[in-house]
C-alpha cells in the first residue's frame, strides 16, 4: 500500500537540504503573504532559495520571497517556507504536499501554516488575526489522493495546538478571532454569490490556501494549525467596497510587527510544551 509520506516523497530535496544545513528544527511553518516579516525578525541559520531546491517548484506571486529558512528566535530555532506554492499558480496539490513532506523529513513535527484571507463573517474586521478552528477544503481534490493509507484520516487542525496557540497569544496580550476557514482555488476573488454560499456552508473567512498543506500534514502524522490574517472584508459583505491584491500586501505590510509577535510567541510555546 503506497503512504502519504512515500507518495510525496521528494529524497533529492532533502538531501539537498541536509547538505546546505536545513535538518533538524521541529515547528514548521509556513508563510503565506506578508507572515514572512516572521523571518526577518529572527536570526538566519541558513537558507535556500526555492529555485536551488530539486523538484520544489518556485513562488511566483508578489509578496512572496521564496525561500526555505532555518531560523532561530531566542533559544529556539524553527524551519520555515518564507513564501508558499500556490495551486493556482499552476502547482499541483501534490507539489504542495511534496513541500510539507521535505519540511517533515528535515525534522518537522508540529506545523504553523499561515495566510491572507477575505472576511466572510461581517463580525470580523481588516487586520483581525484568526486562528483556524477549522476549515473547508473547497479546492475539491486532497494532495494525499492516491495514498491508500490516508482513508479515513483525520486532518482537523491539532486540539493540543490550537490550546497552546490560544494560551501563546494570551500571555502576549495578542487578541485572537477565531473561525472556519473556507480554502477556494482562486486565483480570483469571490464574487458576492459566492461568498454568501461561503458563509451559509460556515465559513469566516476566505483564503485561496492553507486546506492542502493542513491535509498533507495530517496525512503523514504531524500535528498542525492555522493562522489568517483579515486583508479585506469578502467582496459583498461591506456593499460597494471592491478588493484587489495590492491593498492585500498593504494591509500584510502594516501588520509586519504583530506577526513577528505572534510566531515568536507560538515558535516559543510549542518548543517550551515538550
Ligand atoms: N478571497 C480569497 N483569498 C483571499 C482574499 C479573499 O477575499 N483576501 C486575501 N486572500
Amino acid at each position: 500500500m503506497v503512504d502519504a509520506a512515500a507518495l510525496l516523497r521528494n529524497r533529492d530535496a532533502v538531501s539537498f537540504l541536509t547538505r546546505e544545513g536545513l535538518e533538524g528544527p521541529r515547528v514548521g511553518f509556513v508563510l503565506g503573504s506578508g507572515w514572512g516579516h516572521f523571518v526577518d525578525s529572527t536570526e538566519i541559520v541558513a537558507a535556500c532559495p526555492y529555485e536551488q531546491i530539486p523538484g520544489f517548484g518556485e513562488s511566483t506571486v508578489p509578496g512572496h520571497a521564496g525561500r526555505l529558512v532555518r531560523g532561530r528566535s531566542g533559544d529556539h530555532e524553527y524551519l520555515a517556507m518564507q513564501g508558499r506554492l500556490h495551486h493556482y499558480e499552476g502547482h499541483p496539490l501534490s507539489r504542495i504536499g511534496a513541500a510539507v513532506s521535505v519540511l517533515r523529513e528535515l525534522g518537522v513535527r508540529e506545523l504553523v501554516v499561515t495566510c491572507a484571507a477575505g472576511a466572510v463573517n461581517p463580525d470580523y474586521a481588516i487586520g483581525d488575526l484568526v486562528l483556524v478552528r477549522d476549515y473547508i477544503n473547497f479546492m475539491l481534490d486532497s494532495p494525499a489522493r492516491g495514498a491508500g493509507d490516508s482513508v479515513g484520516i483525520r486532518t482537523s487542525p491539532s486540539p493540543r495546538l490550537l490550546t497552546a496557540s490560544r494560551e501563546a497569544a494570551e500571555s502576549e496580550g495578542i487578541t485572537l478571532a477565531e473561525g472556519v476557514l473556507f480554502s477556494s482555488k482562486g486565483p480570483s476573488y469571490e464574487t458576492p454569490a459566492e461568498v454568501r454560499m461561503v458563509r451559509t456552508f460556515g465559513g469566516d473567512v476566505v483564503s485561496m490556501s492553507t486546506a492542502p498543506e493542513l491535509i498533507a500534514a495530517g496525512a503523514m502524522g504531524m500535528e498542525a494549525v492555522a493562522f489568517a490574517c483579515v486583508t479585506n472584508m469578502a467582496p459583498g459583505v461591506v456593499p460597494g467596497r471592491e478588493v484587489n491584491h495590492e491593498e492585500v500586501i498593504e494591509v500584510m505590510d502594516k501588520m509586519k510587527g504583530r506577526f513577528s509577535a505572534l510566531l515568536t510567541a507560538i515558535l516559543a510555546r510549542f518548543e517550551g510544551d515538550r
